[in-house]
């Protein structure tokens, strides 16, 4: 039997290049070697964004689009909605039995998050409280690994403790679950901060079209000391080149344009052109897929329909072995 992997996302926007080279890259080669459940986090999505419930119904298809788009399989990997699936609510009450409100505190990417929000002491129980149900999440499938980025390693570690401790209390039923990091680092955004993302608006999304993508491409930062063409430039730090790194697969050329840089003679615009062309080799079969998929959103949600009744049989074997072991069945 292969073994079972669970990743996700919070449908809270489109999904970006940052997503395609953490993890949606990861999750199309994956799914051949595992059995591959992919979770729409709405659930999660909503614990701080409640006063939005629109934005997330409208994001989980465009997520699910994206997952579509490039190439995540259906027919091999089971790509369903969080809130679909109550056994992972019902397991979620269960787990927050096992976890200190100080513990809850600690961690520290909810405690990043926090800040970056400006939450203090008006966080809703359910945010600081979503590493509980991401426990939830993993064990419910007994997934053993988890592909993710380098800030869900807290919240995993937080999940073998919840897992540690029901063993320990109930008897051992739930396996520990270890991060699979993605082999590329984080991907800057085209501000050149160290992380694309859609809240610091300095993303390229899978969605855009080619002229947006142009436009970004071409205000993206590189060297800013690097005024005219034949003035040597810097390479490290320099954005385009960051790109060029992560989706160039002529290693060789960009080893050239690296050098060239710095010798001085290559114009920022010439070179923004050239990742222009690398980026939307990529993007333009994806946002073909897409517009078909847009187009037809019954497909899209029968897909996620069978997905989640899938998902839920599985989560509802764990809960009923999870609800014997704590001496909750009764008839
Ligand atoms: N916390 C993840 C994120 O913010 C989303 C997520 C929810 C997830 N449940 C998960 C990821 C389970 C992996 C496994 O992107």
């Amino acid at each position: 039997m292969k073994q079972v992997i669970l990743t996700g996302d919070r449908p809270t926007g489109c999904l970006h290049l940052g997503h395609f080279i953490g993890s949606l890259q990861n999750r199309v080669r994956l799914q051949h070697e595992y059995q591959q459940f992919i979770m729409i986090a709405n659930w999660q999505a909503l614990t701080d964004n409640a006063e939005n419930p629109d934005k997330v119904k409208n994001n989980v298809l465009e997520v699910a689009c994206d997952y579509l788009a490039v190439g995540i399989d259906p027919q091999v990997s089971t790509i369903f909605i969080q809130s679909e699936i109550p056994e992972i609510a019902e397991l979620t009450g269960y787990y927050m039995n096992l976890v200190t409100l100080a513990r809850l505190e600690r961690n520290p990417t909810v405690k990043n998050e926090m800040q970056q929000k400006g939450y203090g002491n008006n966080v809703p129980a359910g945010f600081l409280a979503y590493p509980v149900s991401q426990a939830a999440d993993i064990t419910a499938f007994k997934a053993q690994i988890v592909p993710a980025g380098e800030d869900q390693l807290p919240i995993i570690e937080q999940t073998n403790e919840i897992i540690r401790k029901f063993n320990t209390l109930y008897g051992n039923i739930l396996p520990e679950t270890k991060v699979l990091l993605s082999s590329v680092a984080r991907l800057p955004g085209i501000d050149g901060k160290t992380k694309m993302s859609k809240s610091l608006g300095n993303a390229i999304f899978l969605s855009d079209g080619s002229d947006i993508v142009r436009q970004k491409i071409m205000m993206m930062y590189t060297d800013p000391n690097h005024l005219k063409v034949s003035d040597p430039g810097q390479v490290e730090g320099n954005t385009v080149f960051a790109y060029l790194d992560a989706f160039d697969a002529d290693k060789q050329k960009v080893f050239e344009l690296k050098e060239h840089y710095k010798r001085g003679g290559l114009g920022d615009v010439a070179l923004k052109k050239y990742l222009f062309e690398v980026i939307e080799n990529i993007l333009a079969p994806i946002r073909k897929r897409r517009l078909e998929l847009t187009k037809n959103t019954d497909e899209v949600l029968n897909i996620l329909h069978k997905g989640s009744l899938q998902a839920k049989e599985v989560a509802a074997t764990t809960l009923k072995e999870v609800k014997s072991a704590m001496g909750l069945s009764y008839f």
